[in-house]
């Protein structure tokens, strides 16, 4: 099978200006993982303009101090290779102002940057910092003389509900303009969530089947097996819910489900995803699966008696002509059995079989078309088929294709660097909007108001019992019957 790579930008792919990067949350989890490494390979990519980079945060570094943090965190967590020359290159294009020195400090340090870059160079403030402190750095952006000029991508979350989340977007509208704001769902960044795009509107093939006639249900399912890793603060008031469902799974959902747009551009992507959002049914809290891994109580930092979901598994529907009464099941969790994040289309099975009762038709689920989201992006398209040899016994089969065997699989960007690239470029196409996650936040208003109690589930399994009763008479695709094909 062959899946076109379209760029989601459309046309547009010049090459972005020269950019002073203003780093804030410079040594956080966030940084040292993603953005650190991520903007070392952008530095070192022909992708990318010229870049460097202030960084700024709570402790009391010097620049020297930082590039220590720096080098520690890509050393660990870079998935590029580092050589002596390519990490020189890197760490002269760095410096550093903990925010005690202030935003004339800031100023300053962008100042010296732009002083030996290119004219026209610009600035893109990234704030790797929570809420609170996002506002109080866009008020230092401000006072920096930086906030007229500067794009600005954001971390979620996006408030917490409805009321915060209109309430943080006015705040933020007082000083930026929405053109300037990213706000980053890192799922949208994934190559595999963009060839969604690609294979539903670059293909004749799928989109005539693409709707209640021909698709029995969707399962959006990210299970993860990584606990909470000491991010109590973050989580204890967060849970599945707000981390990964009202962001990630339903950007997801917004690129399976929306009408094709008019271009591939920010406009016409984001009137159609908008257009999901608004069909889609407040959420039934009968219809939704919460769950606690058991020993999350005695996670340091967590309160004895927490009520917070580390599981969530949901039906939801888009009341639309597309999509009406076909079930969206969405799942995520920590501590489970695996970690994987795929969407599984189940088809309708045929109207009548006339194979034999024991010819194995039927026994292993519906056809499915599955996209693994995964860094190694697969598609898979299963369908029964004839068992060699004589009589009519019947095998599931698969067509899968594997991103790793394309010729271009070296040029694939991390999420968080790919999206970093697209802000610099001026390019909202795979950002979120104040629209879309306040109307998100809506649908969600019935599950925040009433949440059902937490259901305990042992670690590393696939979560309370109930989830089968939640998608029966379906069952889950994961854990998978059969894997994966890997390449001889
Ligand atoms: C983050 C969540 O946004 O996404 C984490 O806060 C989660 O809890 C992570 O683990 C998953 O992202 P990825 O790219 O590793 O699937």
């Amino acid at each position: 099978m062959t899946v076109v790579v379209v760029e989601a930008r459309g046309a547009v792919h010049g090459m972005a200006d020269p950019h002073v990067v203003v780093l804030f949350g410079a040594t956080g989890d966030l940084a040292k993982r993603k953005l650190l490494p991520g903007l070392f390979h952008l530095s070192n990519s022909h992708l990318a303009p010229e870049i460097r980079i202030v960084a700024t945060s709570l402790d009391d570094l010097d620049t020297e101090g930082f590039k220590k943090v720096a080098e520690k965190a890509c050393k660990e967590f870079s998935t590029r290779k580092i050589t002596n020359e390519s990490w020189k290159d890197f760490v002269d294009r760095l410096s550093y102002v903990p925010v005690g020195a202030g935003a004339d400090a800031l100023a300053k340090a962008v100042k010296e940057h732009r002083g030996q870059m290119p004219e026209g160079t610009r600035v893109l403030a990234y704030l790797s910092v929570p809420p609170k402190a996002a506002l109080a750095a866009i008020t230092t952006l401000d006072k920096a003389g930086l906030a007229q000029e500067a794009n600005v991508i954001m971390e979620k979350p996006f408030g917490t509900d409805l009321a915060s989340a209109k309430s943080l977007n006015s705040s933020i509208h007082e000083v930026l303009k929405e053109r300037q704001i990213f706000r980053i769902d890192h799922f949208l960044g994934k190559e595999p969530a963009q060839n969604i795009l690609a294979f539903r509107f670059a293909n004749g093939l799928f989109e005539p089947i693409w709707n209640r006639n021909f698709i029995d249900h969707i399962q959006i399912d990210v299970p993860e097996k990584l606990t909470l890793e000491g991010r109590a603060v973050f989580y204890e008031p967060t849970g599945a819910y707000k981390d990964m469902v009202v962001t990630h799974l339903m950007q997801i959902l917004a690129f399976v489900a929306m009408e094709s747009p008019t271009a591939l551009d920010a406009k016409s992507i984001t009137i159609e995803k908008t257009k999901v959002f608004d069909s889609m049914r407040p959420l039934d809290p009968k219809r939704v699966v919460r769950g606690q891994y058991k020993g999350y109580r005695d996670e340091p930092g967590v309160d004895p008696e927490s009520e917070t979901e580390t599981f969530i598994a949901l039906e939801c529907f888009i009341d639309n002509w597309r999509w009406a009464g076909v079930p969206f099941f969405l799942r995520t969790g920590k501590s489970l059995a695996a970690g994987q994040r795929i969407i599984s289309i189940a088809f309708h099975e045929p109207p009548s079989s006339m194979f034999p009762a024991n010819s194995g038709v039927g026994e292993h689920g519906p056809d499915h078309l599955t996209f693994d989201l995964a860094d190694a992006s697969k598609v898979s398209l299963s369908f029964y088929g004839k068992r060699p040899g004589p009589g009519m016994k019947l095998d599931k089969l698969s067509l899968q294709f594997a991103m790793q065997e394309t010729e271009n699989v070296g040029d694939v960007l991390e999420a968080y660097e790919r999206l970093i690239l697209d802000a610099m470029r001026g390019d909202h196409t795979l950002f979120t909007t104040a629209d879309g996650i306040e109307r998100l936040w809506a649908v969600s208003q019935p599950l925040l108001d009433n949440p059902p109690p937490v259901k305990g589930y042992e670690m590393f399994t696939w979560g309370p019992n109930a989830i089968h009763q939640l998608i029966a008479p379906r069952a889950w695709r994961l854990p998978f019957e059969r894997v994966w094909r890997s390449k001889k």
